[in-house]
């Protein structure tokens, strides 16, 4: 099966089978491929719960409008951006550069060490608006790629923003960690009742989509 057959394949499922969980095996491979995104700067200002508590489950369906994938699906990720950015996270990443680049032929610690004094003058300097803005757009990079990875191996998700962002961080200890839930996925297998999986899919025609030019 090509990737555009599994992209076809998936869709923003409703129901999910209350049954059936995703394997550990599948769920590590699902990590490896959300860790893969890339990220401004490749500093991936993010956290991701991911959460199979039925309890917790069922406490924050209420904060997303009681959209039943969040207690159906077998497992809830939850995309969490940082509320703001202090030097300390751009230096822990750059000893992550320093560390894992160190063996590399042509590694230079100085032209690392210039790089981040880059990435602090564009982030740090943003306005907070600017920041939060920017934050959030990193998380949703790994949620397509995290969705298209669910599509490749035939598990079902649905991205959801329909949720009460601060219920969320409340109910998930989010802001002492200086984090705040920007969006979901819950991953798990289709019901067979879930009508949607049934659908014609409705996208822009190209003549509306692209400019060939
Ligand atoms: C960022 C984002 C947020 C969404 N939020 C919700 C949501 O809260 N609840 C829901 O049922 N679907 C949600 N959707 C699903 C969209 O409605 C769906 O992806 C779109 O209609 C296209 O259909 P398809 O994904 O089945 O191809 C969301 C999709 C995206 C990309």
């Amino acid at each position: 099966m090509s990737l555009v057959d599994s992209l076809n394949w998936r869709y923003a499922t409703t129901k999910f089978d209350t049954n059936r969980v995703v394997s550990d095996r599948d769920i590590k491979k699902l990590k490896e491929i959300v860790k893969l995104s890339p990220s401004s700067w490749g500093l991936q200002f993010y956290k991701i719960f991911i959460i199979t508590d039925n309890k917790l489950k069922n406490k924050l369906l209420p904060a997303a409008y009681n959209q039943n994938q969040i207690a159906d699906c077998s497992h809830l990720f939850v995309f969490c951006s940082l509320k703001e950015v202090f030097e300390s996270d751009i230096d822990i990443m750059i000893e992550q550069f320093h560390l894992l680049r160190a063996k590399d032929d042509n590694y230079s610690r100085k032209s690392t060490e210039s790089y981040a004094s880059g990435a602090k003058k564009s982030i740090l300097g943003m306005n907070e608006q600017k920041q939060t803005e920017w934050l959030k757009k990193q998380c949703y990079i790994a949620l397509g790629q995290l969705m298209v990875g669910c599509a490749d191996m035939r598990i079902d998700s649905c991205p959801m923003e329909g949720f009460k962002s601060d219920e969320f961080d409340n109910i998930l200890g989010l802001k002492s960690q200086n984090l705040t839930s920007v969006v979901l996925l819950p991953v798990g297998y289709r019901s067979k009742d879930d009508q949607y999986q049934h659908k014609t899919k409705v996208r822009k025609p190209d003549n509306l989509l692209f400019v060939d030019e």
